[in-house]
């Protein structure tokens, strides 16, 4: 559980709570001699630890929630709560109440949320941030990334299936930030076009036996030096035959291999089963330099022979014009010597 996030079982040995819900307690009985009159409970709004995160507390309840991108329209079922918030006016000189709408992250659908509940320090994402999504599948965990990053931010969702992929298509209709590309991720130089600069930070969920590869590749070609990266591991879709630690540990020594180094590791139990969220950041090796370096040279030989072909053209009409040149003046002299006889 992670450290700031108190949920109204501290043991966590159940489900926590999925949203807000009144508890039956607080209805207390409805008349009577000693009856308790009903009051709602108090709704608050926090922010997380983790910038574009927000806590929502109902009572003793606890949902982690993001800003919803989309007012008025839930992704994937989820529970909306609209919040009345003082907010600056434009000319910043006083505020006003406007309500503000929260969308509810179902941590039982969502690896990310069921990582950051489990106290994941760092997922390289805020407001702002370019993010690559390997996985995106319908859009569930992809649609809070969205609301996370916020309009100044732009999130590139790729996934293989056509028919998730009509899903996350619809969505982006309504969420400007949000790119759908659906292509396989092992194929990124497909996509290479889509995606014009570097991004901050590549999320992975996409549950191959190759997902470690995958990852790698994708930071080779869009990731920046630096950037950060956070992989959902899936042990059993890896190697169903070893522990999930010992497939954990070998996908961390894959990633490296592709200058992927981990900074943490946090299971996601009891949300989801032989699963782990490893997080860390990326130290370029100069390979997309090499791929351009490669195109470049490529480019100039091709030039350079153009120019070498030219230069031949070029100075074969010189020779042929001499010898037009050289022949006329021949004939010319040679007509005034018939002349003069
Ligand atoms: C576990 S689901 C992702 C769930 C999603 N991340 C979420 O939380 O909402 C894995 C997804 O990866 C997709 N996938 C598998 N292989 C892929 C590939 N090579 N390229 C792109 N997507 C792939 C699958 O079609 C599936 O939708």
């Amino acid at each position: 559980m992670g450290k700031d996030f108190k949920s109204s079982n501290p043991n966590n040995k159940q489900r926590p709570n999925r949203g807000v819900q009144k508890s039956r307690n607080n209805r207390g009985n409805r008349g009577g001699i000693g009856s308790k009159k009903y009051t709602k409970p108090k709704t608050t709004i926090t922010n997380h630890r983790l910038e574009g995160i927000f806590i929502l507390k109902t009572g003793k309840e606890e949902s982690l929630v993001t800003l919803n991108l989309n007012p008025g329209e839930s992704v994937y079922g989820e529970k909306r709560v609209s919040i009345e918030e003082q907010v600056s006016l434009p000319d910043g000189t006083n505020t006003q109440p406007k309500k503000i709408e929260y969308r509810i992250w179902n941590i039982f659908r969502s690896k990310l949320g069921a990582a950051i509940i489990n106290g994941i320090e760092n997922i390289y994402m805020k407001p702002g941030s370019k993010v690559l999504y390997l996985g995106a599948a319908n859009g569930t965990t992809i649609s809070h990334v969205s609301d996370l990053i916020g309009e100044d931010g732009i999130v590139y969702g790729v996934e293989i299936s056509k028919r998730s992929g009509r899903d996350l298509i619809n969505m982006a209709k309504k969420r400007p930030n949000l790119v759908p590309i659906i292509d396989d991720a092992r194929k990124p130089y497909n996509y290479r076009f889509l995606i014009p600069t570097l991004v901050d930070c590549i999320f992975a969920d996409v549950a191959q036996p190759d997902q470690a590869r995958i990852i790698g590749i994708n930071a080779e070609h869009f990731l920046k030096d630096k950037g950060g990266f956070v992989f959902s591991i899936k042990a059993n879709c890896v190697d169903s035959t070893l522990e999930p630690e010992v497939v954990f540990s070998n996908q961390i020594k894959v990633l490296k291999t592709f200058g992927l180094y981990a900074k943490e590791q946090v299971t996601l139990e009891p949300y989801e089963r032989g699963h782990a969220v490893v997080s860390g950041i990326y130290k370029r090796k100069n390979v997309i330099k090499k791929y351009d370096e490669k195109d470049e040279n490529e480019d100039n030989n091709e030039n350079d022979e153009n120019d070498e072909n030219g230069d031949k053209e070029d100075k074969k009409d010189k020779k042929v014009e001499k010898v037009k040149e050289k022949k006329s003046k021949k004939s010319k002299k040679k007509n005034e010597e018939d002349d003069d006889e």
